[in-house]
């Protein structure tokens, strides 16, 4: 069994301070083969901001992967931003924009969604994703492939903003070349299996995790997202914050089965 913990919107620099020794206490309890984070480490892509946040993945102890977010691009810098958008973050997060991890028989790659034109929105790149489905399509053909990206592939109800330019043809295209998830994050707001249900089964198990750190005013439900899986299953659990204790419980998990081309819940 492989079990990833997957952490999105950080935000340093606008984050609950309360809850960072917390999460880490959960984190390391938890004991991870690996750690992904779906962008917006930062508010504002500035350096003492992709520091902290750094030191706080480093202090995990396990290994992590990084994808950036639109925050972790320089808002007030015009020129930084369009002359060397990723210049910060590259410095001072990772320099693969589009990382490819494998830990036990789960593969996850790494899309950069965030676009220097747009303040809020994003675009999965075609020539990311043809790199991806050539690798799976090349790959070893049994065992999970996660696709982790910044901005949502298909926006849950009450969010339909249109955000994620070429949203509609990437998810036909992955899913062609054998994408089994996408882990995403910007909308902090949950949604475990998007429309995959009793009776719908879907070919995509997409995992929409909320906020772990943001204290923008309004955030809530803040939390993270436990995956384990086995050779066909994936059980995905909410751990959220319990503001009385300072603490992140976790939920009940929700248990998901592919099987000819498609993801059913399990019961
Ligand atoms: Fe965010
Ligand atoms: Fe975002």
């Amino acid at each position: 069994m492989t079990r990833i913990v997957h952490l999105t919107d950080l935000h340093f620099g606008l984050h609950r301070t309360d809850l960072v020794e917390p999460l880490r206490a959960a984190i390391r309890d938890i004991a991870p083969d690996l750690v992904v984070v779906s962008g917006d480490l930062t508010q504002r892509a500035r350096a003492g901001q992709f520091r902290a946040a750094m030191a706080f993945l480093r202090g995990l102890g396990v290994g992590f992967m990084l994808i950036p977010g639109n925050h972790d691009l320089p808002l007030f810098n015009p020129l930084a931003r369009l002359l060397n958008p990723f210049g910060a973050y590259r410095r001072g997060a990772a320099r693969d924009l589009t990382p490819v991890v494998q830990v036990g028989r789960v593969r996850l790659f790494g899309i950069n969604t965030a676009d220097p034109f747009q303040w809020r929105g994003g675009v999965a790149r075609m020539d990311q994703v043809a790199r991806i489905c050539q690798a799976l399509q090349a790959g070893p053909q049994d065992g999970l492939n996660i696709l982790v990206c910044h901005h949502p592939l298909e926006e849950p109800p009450g969010f339909e903003r249109g955000e994620t330019q070429n949203a509609l043809e990437v998810t036909q295209k992955l899913t062609a070349a054998g994408m089994h998830v996408v882990l995403s994050g910007h909308l902090h707001h949950w949604n475990i299996g998007l429309g995959i249900s009793d009776t719908v089964a879907r070919p995509l198990l997409q995992i929409q995790t909320g906020t772990a750190l943001c204290s923008r005013i309004g955030e809530r439900d803040h939390g993270f997202c436990v995956l384990e899986a086995e050779a066909t299953t994936l059980r995905a659990a909410r751990w959220m914050v319990a503001e009385d204790r300072a603490q992140f419980l976790p939920d009940p998990p929700a248990g998901f089965g592919y099987q000819a081309g498609v993801w059913r819940k399990l019961p």
